[in-house]
């Protein structure tokens, strides 16, 4: 090679290597290019993991043979061990010199079992930042420049030794892709670490809110589904492409989205009913006493009518505290009892429903108060405030942005900002719409029944029309499977 291609190639090499992240690829490249640099028929890699060496990759200009991982003891019982070990470069001119050099004999038996003959080498060992050797490079054989010979078991021809330039070059090629390597596992390890606190935390708010079970891992796939469906558009979002980087600020703020309900109580978290069945029994309790009360005095036809009827009343109570709509003939029965005068009963006035139980059991729909609502959602601020401690760095920066904004609607309607389609970003819609097509279709709870597909998409579809969702986004997440 001369002088400048020689430059050249090696300005190559250094490219192709820091362009690579995948570990294994980047053990390809430093072989394959060291093996041409030399001129050498053969090499291998191993890499030190656990105090074994990894037979890695091999590559043979003569001879094809099957390739098979494997694993040795990192010790001095061979020519890559003690170059590991020592840190140290050898230039073996001749085989024969093994014993000399490590006092230990070249074991032969995979030459022969391959028909190759191995007449000299040259092993690096690879070295990250700290020195730590990750790796040992084994070049095998140079030959002349411009030589095709192909070597075998039965080989006597003398081949050129390595030089003191092959030496330093591979040695600094080999330091180079280890520091990448290392580098590389360095991100790997930080990657999996972020991923394992995301998944706690979205299991720790599982736990605490298991009504709620695995909707967070739903809400992100179908999100990221969705992100992608619109890089795929050509038409409508034909100048969106979101990034892979993008893509993961998405995922991370679906997972986490509503972390803040950590901090939301959990009698209000897991409430089922409208009442308690402590306040049902109490309210029952009460209602058997004022009956007895009722029986034994002069009072309102009302009241004897309800006298005679206790637990037709407690029954009706109950019925409707486990409802989940109130019917019209229900809140004028509410109305009624809680407008009925109290009784006196042992200079205490006892009356039918107090107030605080009015509220609950009037509620329209669901079983949570205003009080109660307001309170939950104040999650999606919290889920903010939460997410905003941790330091996401330039690539996920906008993760606690997105994550907090899930009930924001595009009319302004939602919270905790009541911000509007002018302020809301592809994502955070696209968050909204995963986040309410899971809560529809999952199975809640084993006595409610999930919504239909079908039905999610016409309640999707009526969001769009009264203004709150996005009508592209939800029309491509309709088309989705
Ligand atoms: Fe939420
Ligand atoms: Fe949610």
């Amino acid at each position: 090679m001369r002088e400048n291609e020689f430059l050249n190639r090696l300005t190559s090499i250094a490219v192709q290597l820091s362009a690579e992240r995948d570990v294994e690829k980047l053990l390809h490249i430093i072989l394959e290019s060291c093996i041409e640099i030399t001129n050498s028929d053969a090499g291998s890699i191993y890499t030190v993991e656990n105090d074994e060496l990894h037979f890695e990759y091999t590559l043979n200009h003569s001879v094809d043979f099957p390739f098979s991982k494997y694993a040795m003891p990192l010790d001095r019982q061979s020519i890559s061990g003690n170059c590991a070990l020592n840190k140290t470069a050898y230039n073996i001119s001749s085989m024969k010199k093994v014993e000399k050099l490590f006092n230990i004999k070249h074991n032969e038996s995979f030459d022969k079992s391959v028909d190759y003959r191995t007449i000299n080498m040259l092993v690096v060992p690879m070295m990250d930042y700290y020195g730590e050797v990750i790796g040992v490079m084994q070049l095998i054989n140079k030959k002349e420049e411009g030589s095709d010979i192909t070597i075998s078991g039965k080989t006597t021809v003398k081949l050129p030794s390595y030089t003191e330039l092959d030496e330093q070059i591979t040695s600094s090629l080999a330091s180079q892709a280890a520091i990448l390597i290392a580098r590389s596992r360095l991100y790997n390890d930080l990657s999996n670490l972020l991923d394992s606190i995301i998944s706690t935390l979205s299991a720790a708010l599982e736990l605490r809110d298991p009504v709620t079970a695995g909707h967070s891992r739903k809400v992100a796939d179908y999100a990221v589904k969705l992100a992608r469906a619109v890089n795929d558009d050509d038409v409508i979002y034909k100048d969106v492409r979101f990034s892979e980087n993008q893509l993961k600020e998405l995922e991370i703020a679906s997972l986490l989205h509503d972390i803040g309900k950590i901090g939301i109580s959990e009698s209000i978290l897991q409430k089922q009913n409208r009442l308690s069945d402590e306040k049902l029994n109490e309210i029952e309790a009460r209602l058997y006493l004022m009956g007895e009360i009722i029986k034994n005095g002069s009072y309102s036809t009302y009241k004897i009518g309800f006298s005679e009827n206790v637990p037709a009343f407690v029954e009706r109570i109950r019925r409707i505290s486990d409802s989940n709509l109130l019917e019209y003939e229900d809140a004028g029965f509410l109305n009624e009892l809680k407008n009925e005068s109290p009784i006196r009963y042992n200079g205490r006035e006892l009356y039918f429903l107090n107030d605080e139980e009015y509220e609950s059991l009037s509620i329209e729909s669901g079983n949570l108060t205003k009080e109660e609502r307001d309170l939950i959602n104040m999650h999606a601020k919290y889920s903010e405030e939460i997410l905003e401690r941790i330091d996401w760095g330039k690539r996920l920066h906008s993760v606690p942005k997105i994550a907090s904004r899930h009930h924001e609607r595009l009319n302004g309607m939602g919270y905790p900002y009541g911000l509007d389609m002018t302020q809301l970003s592809i994502r955070e819609r696209i968050l909204a719409i995963a986040d309410i097509f899971d809560a529809l279709t999952a199975v809640i709870r084993p006595y409610k029944e999930a919504v239909s597909k079908d039905k999610a998409y016409k309640i999707l579809d009526y969001e769009v029309r009264i203004g709150t969702l996005d009508r592209n986004l939800v029309d491509l997440f309709k088309t989705l499977e």
